[in-house]
Parts: C-alpha cells; structure tokens; sequence
C-alpha cells in the first residue's frame, strides 16, 4: 500500500489521475494539497473535494489549499481554454458537505512526513512552490519522506510554455530548483514520456459499457471533462479524438515504477535568464560518490500498460 499526498492544481488531467488514485486498491491517499496553475489554489480545492465526493473511496481525504502565487509572487491568469473557466473543462460536479482543512498546504505536508515516518509519497501534478514552501520551513524533509515524483520538465521534446519549458516547471522555476535540488528521492516524470502516452475517446466513451453501476457517476464525469481536453488538443496539435496523459502517468509511475525507464541526473532549474527560464540544466559528468543529488528522470513507459491501468481501475 502506497500513502500518497497529491499536490495538484486541480485541472482535467490532474483530476483524472485524483480519481484513479482514490479508486485504486493499492494507493491511500493521505490527503490532497492545492496550487495555482490551471486554476487558483482555491478553486482547485473546491474542484478537488467534489471529485473527493465523487470517488466515494470509503475513507476521509483532507483538503488543504497551498499557494496563490509563485515564491516571488508571480501569478498569471488560468488558461480557460485548456482546462475550462472553474478548471474541470467547465462540468459542474454537485457540491461536497466536505469543508478545506485550516492549515496551509506546507504545514499539512510537513505534518503529515512526520505521522507516516519515512512512508509518504508526495506526487507532485503542479507547480512545485508548495513543496518548496514545506521545505523552507523543514528542511530535513527530504530525509522524512520516501520519496517524491513530480509531474514535469522535459529534456528532448519542446517545451509547452516555451521551446525550453514545461508548465509546472516553468510556473514557479524557483522553487522548483530549490526541490530538484534538496536531496528528495525524486522521480521527474516530464513530456518525454507524457506526451508519448494517450487517452483515446473510444477508449473512455466504451468505459460505461463494462463498468460496475456505482463507477458511472465517475465515467460520466470523465467523459465530459475529456471531452473538453480533447476540443484543447484538437485546436493546438490536431490531435483527433485524443489527449495526452500528463498527470495520470506521473500517478501510474508512483503507484509502479516498474512500467518506466530511468536514467539518474545531477539537475537544476534555470531561474533567473528569461529566455531559458524553467529549462532543466543537467550535469552528466561522472562522480564516484552517490551524494543525495541525483534525481530519476523518466525516459521510456509502456504507455499501453498505463492506458489500461487507468481504464482498468475504473471498472
Ligand atoms: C502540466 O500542466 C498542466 O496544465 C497539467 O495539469 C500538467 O500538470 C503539463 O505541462
Ligand atoms: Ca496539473
């Protein structure tokens, strides 16, 4: 059994891979904190306890709202037309009894590494700046938890913010330096492998036929709010009927990292040039001492497995 925190911006496909975590046997999810990126930390939260309802895992999931802008304050307007005005490609969810925890996302982070002793997974589905934020205020987290992969970057495709950069890494490129760099086992799981990896429409439109009578109420939901992805997908790759697996893959690979190829990297974010802002800089160069400052990047998956993992947990 995986104990999860997912931190998220809760947008179509981070909503995707909340859902196959909270129906997935194999994961608990100990909680989900929330970011600004495909929508304000505050809508993400209310989008998350919906689907949290939605789910009906059995067991109570905490909710606790993170940051509203990057560590040096920057802040930009949502995307509407990748992920809809409230972020969930614009499907209204009925509303959960279930109200955000008072405590801000780094404290419920940081509380939670210490209950779990060295079993929590965070996977990150956003901007890292929550992440950044917990270890400023604890930075033994990294010898706390067990590890943490991250949905982000990319070194051989384009970037999809710029040529250079990926949206979560570019997002807040400074606090995602300061993680990659912290000494977390940590896992990038970035647009080399996501964007190899697709969600069909015939697949999901054929989910309702084979699924039990209580998982329909989530197969609708993910059939409108994919629908909305794949208009997204058509208008800027020309993409047909299909979408990429951005944040559901990351959640596949925390769950099992055995459907993936790796490779180790000494890491860091480019922060302060403009132009290469987010770009990941690596440093390949033999060291004959492992120092806690290589992190697994994400080369190669079996993206039929993953596909079926997530068809497969929903029926
Ligand atoms: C990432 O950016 C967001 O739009 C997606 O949810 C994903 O986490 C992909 O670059
Ligand atoms: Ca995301």
């Amino acid at each position: 059994m995986k104990h999860i925190i997912i931190d998220c911006d809760t947008g179509i496909d981070d909503s995707i891979a909340i859902l196959y975590a909270l129906k997935n046997r194999n994961i608990h999810v100990e909680g989900i904190t929330t970011g600004f990126g495909n929508t304000s930390a505050k809508q993400a939260a209310e989008n998350t306890l919906r689907l949290i309802k939605l789910a009906n895992c059995g067991y109570e999931v905490p909710v606790a709202i993170g940051a509203e802008q990057s560590l040096n304050g920057e802040w930009e307007p949502a995307p509407v037309h990748i992920h809809g005005a409230n972020g969930i490609g614009n499907v209204e969810l009925p509303k959960a009894e279930q109200k955000v925890l008072d405590e801000p996302a780094w404290d419920f982070i940081i509380r939670k590494a210490d209950e779990l002793q060295g079993n929590l997974t965070i996977v990150t589905l956003g901007r890292l700046t929550n992440l950044a934020k917990a270890l400023i205020k604890d930075p033994r987290l990294p010898y706390k938890v067990k590890n943490v992969v991250a949905m982000g970057g990319t070194l051989r495709k384009p970037g999809n913010v710029t040529p250079y950069a990926e949206a979560n890494i570019y997002g807040d490129a400074e606090a995602s330096d300061m993680v990659v760099s912290a000494g977390f086992h940590m896992m990038l799981v970035g647009l080399d492998v996501t964007t190899e990896t697709f969600i069909t429409a015939e697949s999901i439109n054929s989910l309702d036929r084979y699924c039990p009578k209580e998982s329909l109420p989530v197969v609708n939901y993910m059939q409108s709010a994919l629908g909305y992805y794949f208009k997204f997908h058509y208008d800027t790759m020309g993409s047909v009927d299909r979408c990429v697996v951005h944040d559901p893959l990351a959640m596949i690979l925390a769950e099992d990292p055995s459907i993936g190829e790796y490779r180790f990297l000494r890491a860091r974010v480019e922060y302060a040039n403009t132009e290469y802002r987010g770009m990941i800089k690596t440093d390949e160069r033999f060291k004959s001492e492992y120092k806690h400052d290589e992190i697994l990047y994400c080369t190669k998956v079996n993206s039929d497995c993953a596909l079926r993992r997530i068809l497969s947990v929903m029926q």
